[in-house]
């Protein structure tokens, strides 16, 4: 996840520096022996199985690739507007050029601004929103179900620590996150409602999405039949058609970002990978995704486009049709020489139609790839495989949905599709728990890099204490950010506890 918070610690997370150690691998410069896949038993699902191990399997999550050194945009004076300061309802759509990130950068110097307007109400602090239950966590940020307090609306509060966000290098996807949600308004594009800060903190008030991760459900399912899946990916092509056509790749998609509601319908969520291209020539450069669903123009860092988002998707489709990812490995130096090279094969069971629109996702070049072409995802829409569907219908939500994941006599506030492991946890705005595993896994990373340098030095020279010595937390760059200002967030003052 960008910044999403996960149901646990994925094992396919690669740093920049690993990652181009892979693509010099992949380029034939150095070889390292893969781990042996683990041992199943006969009971275990496809999916639990070739997840043994990973964490995935009960519960876990896959964590996307970090983006290498992040920049940091300035600009003069944070201004402290919120989400597009208009009503949802009443904003327009984005247009790209009002998406310039260059207008929305930071400068650290600025004061914090208290400008209180958000969608033209009085402004809102976190005392507004009563916190319910906790939905999910993830390396700094977590999710809660709250109430505002005066309307008795739910929303799912998503919280980031500044000093994690920043110890992480994570400020332009959080501000592209902000960015990006503040100026979208689709059916299947979760909806941004309010956008604060304080001190430590920034908060991101969204729809409550009741029928929890894809991700949840198919893990339970184990696969989905192909009638759900051709929803499922209809509403997501409408999705993805919205955002390419503003200029923004999702590049993130994945079971764990497409939430449903409580219909059922799909609403993709996450944005903190996302990137505004200056227009639908630019490319962008730098590595993001999770593992699973990177396309081969990303491994080979040619610079890539929106036909990213299409490759996720046929990666997407086969693992909701198939239970798991089409090249896939535990191994994630083979997964991602599968992704280059390895044929793809698909099970006996996948119509000839299915198998043809994954087939034409999971084309390697990205010129060729269906949803490519001068007509873009009109081409997608075509295929057979949507044959009969109403197009104008889905987009109108008037499709129904191939489940409904929340009981009819549920609550509205039920979190029956969150793991329990989190919705078991007492809900607080606190995030020192995010902050104490961004700080635990900068800590270990150093150690790691101590002692490679170390392993480097003739004998003599190396001490046996060099590991353990950056483990006193004096190297660590742990950011002091109070007063720190995120343009987009309305300031807000915390006061009490
Ligand atoms: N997790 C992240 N965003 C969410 C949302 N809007 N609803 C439910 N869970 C979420």
């Amino acid at each position: 996840m960008g910044n999403q918070p996960s149901s646990s610690e994925a094992r396919h997370s690669r740093s920049s520096g690993e990652l181009a150690r892979i693509q010099r691998k992949l380029a034939g410069q150095s070889a390292r022996s893969a781990p042996r896949k683990p041992k199943t038993s006969s009971h275990e699902s496809l999916r639990d199985q070739a997840y043994r191990g990973t964490g995935l399997e009960a519960g876990g999550t896959r964590k996307p690739l970090e983006a290498p050194t992040p920049v940091v945009i300035s600009q003069p004076g944070a201004t402290g507007t919120a989400a597009g300061g208009k009503p949802r309802a009443e904003r327009p759509c984005c247009a790209a050029r009002d998406l310039s990130q260059a207008a929305y950068g930071l400068n650290a110097s600025s004061p914090p601004q208290k400008s209180s307007m958000i969608f033209g109400q009085a402004r809102v602090t976190r005392e507004d929103f009563m916190p319910l239950k906790t939905l999910g966590r993830g390396s700094f940020a977590k999710v809660l179900l709250v109430r505002k307090r005066d309307t008795g609306e739910l929303f799912a509060m998503k919280i980031l620590s500044k000093k994690a966000i920043m110890a992480r290098n994570q400020i332009e996807h959080t501000m592209a996150e902000r960015l990006i949600l503040g100026n979208v308004q689709h059916p299947y594009i979760v909806a941004l409602r309010y956008a604060f800060q304080t001190e430590d903190q920034l908060y991101l008030v969204l729809d409550y999405c009741s029928g929890g991760e894809l991700f949840f459900h198919l893990k339970r399912e184990g696969r989905f039949p192909e009638s759900t899946v051709r929803v499922y990916i209809a509403e997501i092509t409408l999705a993805l058609e919205y955002l390419h056509a503003r200029n923004i790749i999702y590049r993130d998609l994945k079971p764990e970002n497409v939430l449903l509601d409580r219909e059922g319908h799909v609403l993709l969520a996450d944005f903190g990978l996302s990137k505004l291209l200056q227009d639908n020539q630019d490319k962008a450069m730098t590595y993001v995704g999770t593992v699973e669903y990177l396309a081969p123009e990303v491994i080979t860092a040619q610079g890539h486009s929106f036909a990213v988002d299409w490759w996720a998707m046929g990666t997407l489709m086969a693992e909701l049709i198939s239970g798991l990812p089409p090249f896939y490995s535990t191994n994630v130096n083979l997964m991602m020489e599968r992704i280059l090279k390895a044929e793809l094969r698909l099970p006996e069971y996948v119509s000839p139609e299915a198998r043809s629109l994954i087939a034409g996702l999971l084309t390697r070049d990205p010129s060729k790839r269906l949803g490519s072409g001068a007509n873009g995802a009109a081409a997608i829409k075509r295929h057979p495989f949507f044959s009969g569907l109403d197009w104008d219908a889905l987009m109108q939500r008037k499709i129904p949905a191939p489940f409904q994941p929340v009981r009819s006599d549920a609550p509205l506030d039920s979190t029956e599709n969150f793991d329990t492991s989190f919705t078991d946890e007492a809900p607080t705005f606190d995030t020192s728990a995010e902050e104490e595993r961004v700080r635990a896994k900068l800590l270990q990373k150093a150690a790691h890099e101590r002692m490679q340098a170390t392993a480097s030095l003739p004998p003599a020279n190396r001490s046996a204490t060099d590991a353990l010595n950056v483990l006193d937390g004096n190297l660590i760059p742990w950011t002091k950010t109070p007063g720190k200002v995120f343009e987009g967030f309305t300031y807000v003052p915390h006061h009490g506890t």
